[in-house]
């Protein structure tokens, strides 16, 4: 692996656990202003001490981040569809290599929608993406979308994430599911979790906990985190089960003596 493909990956997993907090704020692609980013800048900018990884559009990057910021960028480059249309995250290229370059970038990220009518598409574009990341010493990052009336289970996460690293992939994004370690040890890349739907603080810490007990690297969480009570008591949670092996119990303790700020 090249000198450029290999510190971009340890620029996304910490080289001191081998794990990351990628915080994902690239809703609005799809959805607008989702809830908890309507000032993107005002919810994001204080929990940037806290993130590995910020996973945003180039969009969002420019209108909303300072370029001061030392945070490494996951670009979302894959999208084209929106939450009104019912063939949502039928998606293609939507943000050039160069740009991404220019944006300087530690990873792209595209969603594919495998067992869909429309699954070639995603895939097809997904592989020229990964061809010019390649070039570059880029790392992707698949985002293994489900359908709306898709089955999630670990034998549809499985098939996704093993067909992403196949097909080229460095780092595969994907639910987490019962029976996880299946998923896992079938996908020859790290594994990250999204975070799905908010749900209550200690049911989202439980999900981490053991997402990364079954072998995943780490998150790529959104609405878990913005969507809390308290975000910056949230992602703080989230980094100590991610970095420390907190338990839940633990985590959530943390939470609870973080809300309200230090
Ligand atoms: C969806 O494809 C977007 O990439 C989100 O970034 C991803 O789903 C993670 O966000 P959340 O934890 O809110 O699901």
């Amino acid at each position: 692996m090249d000198w450029g493909m290999k510190n971009r990956l340890n620029k996304i997993i910490k080289p001191d656990t081998g794990r990351t907090v990628m915080l994902a704020v690239d809703h609005g692609y799809f959805m607008g202003p989702t809830t908890g980013l309507e000032q993107l800048d005002k919810m994001v900018l204080p929990l940037l001490p806290y993130a590995d990884t910020l996973m945003l559009t180039r969009g969002a990057l420019r209108y909303y981040i300072p370029p001061e910021t030392d945070v490494p960028i996951v670009l979302r480059v894959s999208g084209g569809t929106s939450i009104l249309n019912e063939n949502l995250l039928h998606e293609g290229i939507v943000a050039s290599m160069e740009d991404a370059i220019r944006l300087n970038v530690a990873g792209v990220a595209f969603s594919i929608l495998v067992g869909a009518e429309f699954e070639r598409d995603t895939i097809l574009a997904f592989t020229e993406i990964i061809d010019e990341a390649m070039t570059f010493g880029i790392p992707t990052i698949a985002v293994t979308a489900v359908g709306k009336d898709m089955v999630r289970d670990a034998r549809y996460m499985s098939l996704a994430s093993r067909m992403a690293a196949e097909l080229g992939a460095s780092i595969v994004k994907t639910y987490y599911v019962e029976g996880f370690e299946k998923v896992v040890d079938t996908c020859p890349v790290p594994i990250v979790i999204a975070g799905g739907k908010k749900q209550p603080e200690p049911d989202a810490l439980e999900m981490a906990f053991n997402a990364i007990q079954a072998g995943a690297i780490g998150v790529d969480m959104g609405r878990n985190i913005f969507q809390s009570e308290d975000p910056v008591a949230m992602i703080q949670a989230v980094k100590a089960v991610v970095h420390q092996d907190f338990s839940p119990d633990e985590a959530y303790d943390l939470f609870k003596e973080k809300m309200g700020g230090e």
